[in-house]
């Protein structure tokens, strides 16, 4: 059986406000990045996933989409997507689109409809519930702050929204609202994009009986998402079978994939669970993320917990970063060599048994940006603030030379751009052989050139606490994998090294294998 195209590939997210701006408006938009294709296929990903580029208000930054099948005016026409589509695919690169259908904007013609009667022919197409004015009908909690409940002078009624009260969540109870979201589907299949990622998969179906979410043993009432377990607003049993319905659909069609965004408080099992066989292909395993060590030790252990979880059932995914978090090379402020614990980390991810994904500027080290608050835009952060800064710093635009908005765009860009943007850029590390980007290409491409990466078994080996050393085989093949977290140089038994007989990579530039490891040193062997 020929394997689907995206086990083991690498997948580029990209965030279209802030990839390349073709007009001029400070906001980034299709035709920017197909201006950008030669660079992601010199790069070498097997594709790209696009973050929303739907009709939308913007209230979360097209996470509120008010039209699942036309594009932004401020990103292009449905006629700039065709061109992105058949463009992408003359290079070899495969376009995924991210569908949200656990909630719309507040301005869909849905919700428009649903708000105006309770007994219009949508009135059931959201989370509609009696209550008294003030008194929302249990304790459930928006993600970006505040109860996930809004009064509506309309109807008289309150509605769900788990996230800003302008996103309010669709009724997956309602067949009709089904069938309404399985026809967007079929209309980007039709069009042939590659593969949707679903936002928030788990959390389609809400409890039937609006149960109060119970609160963390020790922990207050106090209005934080923290303090509960969201067992009723998140991950029913139901949601399930709505994967399984999605499923059935794409199937339908040849060689797509269906990425879901687990947001699940079970992290692990919840993976599994949505990627079992007649499930989703993939769910981002987001828990890379979480760790903030630099040691091989907690990598080592998700990794393991994944694989005996995963085994041949389901297949895993990792991330280091994305457009909700902070990005990893903060983390790494304080080290002496920062691109040294950069290639090991990136090393870790292009290496691993799974797909991979990579945020848009992770190969060139992009920071995060240090956004005051006057001009924080994110609706989370504008919310939470102090507590929690939003997802700004991470978004901030691309930088691709050294000239002004690092020619971003000509004009002040919706968010500023970092200050290291001078050396952190494309062009100066394209033209660099030691640069991060150019290790990260040689990295994708020895990923797409080598069954072992992209299929093989992983097993790992202990030598050294420090040392993250692991065996990739697939067929008669095997890689060996060491990477020098230690910022001392380690010795490796000869024995050890006695089967290989190549270097794949290295980053110290040594050409032979050597048995010391110099710190952060990054050797792969065949
Ligand atoms: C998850 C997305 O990744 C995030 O950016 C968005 O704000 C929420 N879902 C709501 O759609």
């Amino acid at each position: 059986m020929q394997i689907p195209w995206w086990k083991g590939s690498v997948i580029y997210q990209i965030y279209p406000r802030s990839f390349q701006d073709s007009n001029n408006d400070g906001i980034g938009d299709l035709q920017g990045i197909i201006s950008r294709l030669d660079y992601l296929q010199w790069l070498g990903v097997d594709a790209i996933w696009l973050s929303p580029i739907f009709k939308s208000p913007m209230k979360d930054f097209g996470y509120d989409i008010s039209d699942y099948r036309g594009i932004d005016p401020m990103f292009g026409s449905l006629e700039d997507f065709r061109n992105l589509l058949q463009k992408a695919h003359e290079r070899k690169i495969k376009v995924i689109i991210d569908q949200v259908y656990n909630h719309t904007s507040d301005q869909h013609p849905w919700f428009l409809e649903s708000m105006s009667s309770k007994d219009n022919p949508k009135a059931d197409w959201y989370i509609w519930v009696d209550g008294k004015k003030g008194k929302p009908p249990n304790n459930w909690l928006s993600y970006f702050g505040g109860s996930a409940w809004e009064w509506c002078e309309q109807r008289e009624q309150y509605y769900l929204h788990l996230f800003v009260k302008e996103q309010p969540d669709l009724n997956w109870r309602n067949p009709d609202m089904v069938e309404a979201v399985m026809e967007s589907i079929t209309y980007w299949l039709d069009m042939g994009v590659d593969g949707f990622r679903f936002d928030v998969v788990n959390m389609f179906y809400k409890d039937i009986f609006l149960r109060d979410d119970p609160l963390v043993e020790g922990r207050n009432s106090k209005i934080d998402f923290e303090n509960y377990y969201r067992v009723f607003d998140n991950d029913r049993p139901e949601t399930l079978l709505a994967v399984e319905k999605i499923n059935d659909l794409v199937n339908q069609y040849k060689e797509r994939v269906t990425i879901g965004e687990v947001g699940s408080p079970m992290g692990l099992p919840a993976y599994f669970l949505y990627t079992m066989p007649g499930r989703l292909d993939l769910a981002f395993n987001f828990q890379f993320k979480e760790i903030t060590t630099y040691s091989p030790e907690d990598y080592k252990k998700l990794i393991r917990d994944t694989e005996s979880l995963f085994q041949n059932i389901a297949w895993p995914s990792y991330v280091l970063g994305n457009h909700d978090s902070k990005r990893f090379t903060e983390r790494f402020d304080d080290s002496n060599d920062k691109k040294g614990n950069l290639q090991i980390l990136a090393s870790m991810l292009l290496t691993m048994k799974g797909t991979v994904f990579i945020y848009y500027g992770e190969e060139i080290g992009m920071e995060d940006a240090l956004i005051p608050f006057e001009r924080i835009v994110d609706p989370a952060g504008k919310n939470l603030w102090p507590d929690y800064q939003g997802r700004d710093s991470a978004r901030t635009p691309m930088q691709w030379d050294e000239n002004p908005y690092a020619s971003f765009s000509t004009v002040e860009p919706w968010l500023p751009v970092t200050k290291d943007y001078l050396s952190l850029n494309v062009k100066a590390q394209m033209s660099d052989p030691d640069s991060l980007l150019s290790f990260y290409k040689k990295l994708i491409s020895l990923r797409k050139n080598n069954d072992c990466i992209k299929y093989g078994a992983i097993e790992f080996i202990d030598i050294d606490p420090d040392v993250m050393a692991y065996t990739r085989s697939y067929q008669n093949e095997k890689v060996l994998v060491l990477l020098n977290f230690a910022q001392r140089t380690i010795t490796i038994k000869a024995s050890l090294l006695n089967e290989y007989s190549k270097v794949l990579l290295n980053n110290k530039s040594k050409e032979n294998i050597d048995k010391l490891l110099e710190p952060n040193e990054v050797t792969i062997l065949q």
